[in-house]
């Protein structure tokens, strides 16, 4: 079935307080328009068209790459206006219309798809649900028959009215030629002066057009944000949604109300995660691997069996990070892009690892930089060590061969090769390569001089 999605985005969100278009705002990492562009994907429409009103140059740049048509509304009179400055835009086509908000973050494509089904080109179908507070919501008018006559809006309503607990939720399915022409008879005579799309529900049962409510699974599909409370509220229902559904894979989460994962989290059997941990974009944890307190992860995969410390920082960026199976991170350790830990490789507390391969059984246990470099298998590299990959105009790689032993406070300066099984003194700065199997030092020599006395205070005598 060809269809149009048509989401209204326009609205001002005056109660964020905010500069930023409410529709921008982020729920789980990303703008909520992009979670509404998550479900209208799922219905697979011919045409999506976003309306956009207030701070439309920053919603349309932020929705670029969706693929939707952008439709302006300006200024803003009303939802029904709203839709009105989609018409042209709608593929004649497709023969059911879905009108979605933009600040109802959570709809289910199961549910969108619902309303699609059931209006089929030929019904009116509205999304609405009964809540025990109904307040500020359009009211679902019914006849003894049960049968929809139309909504009237909370602040047209009687107080007869505002006892009905059944409200609309913002979002329909039409059939798109009848929305056309129902749209373009809109009136505003209404106490808030504004071309209510509601009103078409009328226009419906006068032209005889059945008229069909479908409900969703739970009203947190339903809830909009208008305010950073409702915000903040909506954030922790979806963290919970998420929690219990890796929990239902077999997660063990510390506590469920102390997860946030901002993208995709897929884990394996018998996966740990302690609380307060914080998992961006794309992250992958292999079987057994267990997660300390306090570790933001961001785009990494990590691998069986492998265990990060507490308050270990991993941010793959654009890159991503890699921790081989068996690992051991942190605590207090920071993996930046390009960072690719081989099994068993230790990374320890205060040790920061960018765009550099360690292979198995490598260690780097204390405060320690490894920048562009390339470590052999079994190679400890002492406390304190840094590569220094960086010129000022241009960065290098460190190359450190298997078995090689780096001491404590060692500057490598790149680009350097330290040989296979190479032992490199402590405080040593490295500027030329090393050789394998031999003692490197580059210090000054330890000297000693025998009688020397430290100088004494003068005593002034009168
Ligand atoms: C609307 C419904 C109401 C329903 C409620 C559910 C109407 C007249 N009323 O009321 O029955 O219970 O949603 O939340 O439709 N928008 C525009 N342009 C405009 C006005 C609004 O794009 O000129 C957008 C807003 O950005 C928002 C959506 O339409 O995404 C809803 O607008 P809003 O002002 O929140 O409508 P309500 O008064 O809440
Ligand atoms: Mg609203």
């Amino acid at each position: 079935m060809a269809l149009n999605v048509v989401i209204m985005a326009a609205g001002k969100g005056t109660r964020m307080k905010s500069s930023l278009p409410k529709v921008l705002h982020r729920l789980a990492g990303r703008p909520l328009l992009h979670h509404v562009m998550g479900t209208t994907r799922a219905l697979a429409p011919s045409k999506t068209i976003i309306i956009t009103g207030h701070g439309a140059q920053e919603v349309e740049a932020a929705m670029a790459d969706s693929g939707a048509t952008f439709v302006r509304q300006m200024p803003q009179l009303g939802t029904g206006h709203a839709v009105q400055q989609a018409v042209p835009a709608l593929d004649v086509k497709a023969s059911t219309t879905v009108v979605l908000n933009g600040d109802v973050p959570l709809l289910r494509s199961t549910t969108a798809q619902a309303l699609a089904q059931a209006c089929d080109g030929r019904s009116l179908v509205l999304l609405t649900v009964a809540l025990d507070d109904a307040t500020g919501y359009g009211r679902i008018l019914r006849d003894d028959h049960r049968q929809v006559l139309g909504i009237v809006e909370h602040k047209d309503a009687t107080e007869a009215q505002r006892a009905i607990r059944e409200i609309y939720t913002g979002s329909l399915a039409a059939p798109t030629e009848a929305l056309k022409r129902w749209v373009g008879a809109l009136k505003n005579d209404n106490v808030q002066k504004e071309y209510y799309l509601t009103d078409i529900v009328a226009m419906a049962v006068a032209d005889g057009v059945p008229v069909i409510t479908v409900h969703p699974d739970s009203e947190t599909e339903v809830l909009g944000v208008n305010s950073p409370v409702q915000l903040a509220d909506l954030e922790r229902k979806f963290q919970r949604l998420q929690a219990e559904q890796l929990m239902e894979s077999g997660v063990r989460l510390a506590d469920p109300a102390r997860l946030d994962v901002r993208g995709s989290l897929v884990c394996g059997s018998d996966v740990d995660i302690d609380v307060n941990c914080v998992f961006e974009g794309d992250v992958s944890l292999g079987d057994g691997v267990r997660i300390g307190a306090n570790c933001c992860i961001r785009n990494a995969r990590i691998d069986a069996g492998a265990v990060i410390h507490p308050y270990t920082h991993i941010d793959g960026e654009d890159t991503g990070v890699t921790v081989g199976p068996d690992a051991r991170v942190g605590p207090f350790a920071r993996l930046r892009p390009g960072a690719v830990l081989g099994a068993q490789v230790h990374i320890g507390n205060f040790v920061e690892v960018k765009n550099s391969t360690l292979a198995e059984g490598a260690k780097a246990n204390h405060l320690a930089y490894l920048g562009d470099a390339t470590v052999g298998a079994r190679v400890n590299y002492g406390a304190g060590s840094i590569t220094a990959n960086y010129d000022g105009a241009h960065k290098h790689r460190t190359v450190i061969e298997a078995d090689a032993h780096i001491g404590s406070n060692c500057v490598l300066i790149a680009p350097v090769t330290i040989g296979a099984g190479a032992t490199i003194g402590g405080g040593s700065i490295i500027s030329k390569d090393a050789p394998a199997g031999q003692l490197t030092v580059a210090r000054a020599r330890q000297a000693s001089l025998p009688g020397w006395q430290r100088p004494q205070k003068t005593v002034k005598k009168d």
